[in-house]
């Protein structure tokens, strides 16, 4: 039953007609790559949440993300490299696993794309919030006169009422997709300089403020028990939210130069490099200001992103853990007001980009289900003008925006993350069913050490998948049980490999790919 279904891996290729691209990216371009696709909100955000949930010790969080990270990407990397057509791990999961368990990974990437988009827009906010309470611009205006008031500062869960500027990014971002703009290579290369610079200027100030009494205790909340959402473990789980992104580079796999030897590198490369880069900020972070976890009456670690953490940080609004714009804060901390000022600026720039990236990642999901027939057939339509995916376009955008709205970042980071490491244990799982069942298929990428990498891919994401919270682990089966209702009333019926029209052969021609002039490679 779990294999049925199951649309051949040609036609998948020939009815997603792709051209050919040339072999350009070598090792180095694709490290950059994923570096530029991965540093956001993670870093730049949820560096407070993990140390509300691991104290210092969110350092081996990172660390421990990071492993996960690389072991799902290189299986990630086979499958990307085999079929290099859009849909990432739903077309994979269909071309291996058959349609039910496809639409399941398609209805859990929108997790990963849609609220993860709402997630960075909640973090962008938090570091305009900031700019604009501390802000003088120049000597214009009085300071802290721009701020705008607590209830549109964030959402209700977090001691406002309605994130005003999380909902507003959101459906600009919308707009700027809707009409056509995709981020340049150029534009992506001047936006990874000004994240990387700004995380340079951040370690290089905070580092010598480091007190060696701020490690102590080096592990306040323990390992954390499963489907606690605290602890190392915990914190691990949250902190994959700052990894997602690589994929940029295992789906570049068709663009590059001897893929087998370079993108390993990149993928390997890149994650090394952000893992130092996350290190470093978060040695300074905790080292300078310190991370205390905060407890509640009865002496619980409170779960950030809740009513009750709001109300505890009302009294402590200096606390590194308490911050919607950590690395300001801390520069602010140590007297550093203006690199503050500089640091928040550079991720109000950077950040939009994400959430472009992110939208842009959803829509081609669902685009790529519409023409299967698994989704109706409106939301693959094409503007005649911009020539772009418009309706699901808008209509993701609205959810996005409604989502930075009115959730905390860390709790979008969570659901988030989810649905990222179910597509990820999928995938591992697709890559060595397909390496038995079909052998002799040409694979550009063959993940190395296959056994071992992929088994320690499913367990790794596993791990991290039932250390979040109770609550997001929750909202994910729920969120799947809806899906699978869809699935059954709707998609079931009119899928087009259900109905015999896949593709050519069947007499159905698919509606065009959208055009995306030099799409997001970030
Ligand atoms: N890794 C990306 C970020 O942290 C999703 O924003």
């Amino acid at each position: 039953m779990l294999f049925w279904r199951v649309k051949p891996l040609d036609k998948i290729l020939e009815t997603a007609g792709k051209k050919a691209l040339t072999r350009q990216l070598g090792a180095f371009q694709l490290t950059m790559l994923g570096i530029g696709a991965v540093i956001g909100t993670g870093i730049f955000v949820l560096t407070a949440e993990a140390g509300q949930k691991a104290g210092p010790a969110m350092m081996i969080a990172f660390v421990i993300a990071a492993v996960v990270c690389a072991l799902a990407a290189l299986a990630y990397a086979e499958l990307a490299s085999m079929v290099p057509v859009s849909g990432s791990a739903y077309t994979y999961t269909y071309g291996v696993l058959g349609e039910a368990l496809a639409w399941v990974v398609g209805w859990a990437l929108v997790l990963e794309y849609a609220v993860a988009a709402g997630a960075v827009s909640v973090g962008w906010s938090g570091y305009m919030n900031g700019l604009l309470m501390h802000t003088d611009l120049f000597g214009l205006v009085e300071k802290g006169s721009l701020a705008l008031p607590l209830a549109l500062r964030t959402g209700p869960y977090d001691g406002g009422m309605f994130n005003l500027l999380a909902c507003a990014i959101a459906l600009v971002v919308t707009w700027l997709l809707v009409i056509g703009t995709s981020k340049s290579a150029k534009v992506n290369a001047v936006l990874v300089s000004i994240k990387v610079a700004a995380l340079i200027a951040f370690i290089v100030i905070s580092l010598p403020a480091v007190q060696s009494e701020n490690f102590e205790p080096f592990f306040p909340t323990g390992w954390g028990s499963p489907m606690g959402g605290i602890g190392v473990l915990g914190a691990a789980a949250s902190i994959f939210f700052a990894y997602v992104g690589f994929d940029a580079v295992s789906t570049a796999s068709e663009e590059t130069k001897n893929p087998n030897r370079n993108i390993p590198i990149g993928l390997i490369g890149s994650l090394l490099i952000c893992t130092i880069f996350y290190l470093l900020v978060g040695y300074g972070a905790v080292g300078a200001a310190g991370s205390t976890p905060m407890v509640g009456a009865d002496g619980v670690v409170l779960q950030p992103g809740t009513p009750e953490m709001a109300a505890a940080c009302l009294n402590h609004a200096e606390a590194l853990v308490c911050s919607k714009e950590p690395l300001a804060h801390v520069m602010r901390m140590i007297g550093f007001g203006g690199i503050g000022n500089l640091i928040g600026l550079a991720a109000a720039l950077a950040l939009p980009s994400v959430v472009l990236m992110m939208i842009y990642g959803q829509t081609r999901i669902f685009f790529t289900m519409s023409r299967d027939g698994l989704l109706p057939e409106v939301l693959s339509r094409v503007h005649p003008k911009y020539h772009t995916p418009h309706v699901i376009t808008v209509i993701t955008g609205v959810f996005v925006a409604l989502f930075g709205a009115m959730f905390p970042v860390g709790i979008l980071a969570d659901i988030s993350n989810s649905g990222t490491l179910f597509a990820f244990i999928m995938v591992a799982i697709g890559v060595m069913i397909l390496r038995k069942q079909q052998p002799n298929r040409h694979r550009p990428f063959r993940t190395p050490l296959v056994w071992v990498v992929c088994p320690l891919a499913v367990a790794g994401c596993l791990l991290l998948f039932f250390n979040l919270s109770l609550y997001t682990i929750g909202l994910f089966f729920g969120w799947a049980i809806i899906g699978l209702v869809v699935y059954r009333f709707y998609g079931y019926k009119h899928s087009d490999l259900g109905r015999g029209l896949t593709g050519p052969e069947g007499g159905e021609v698919p509606p065009p790919e959208p055009v995306f002039h030099e799409g997001p490679e970030a």
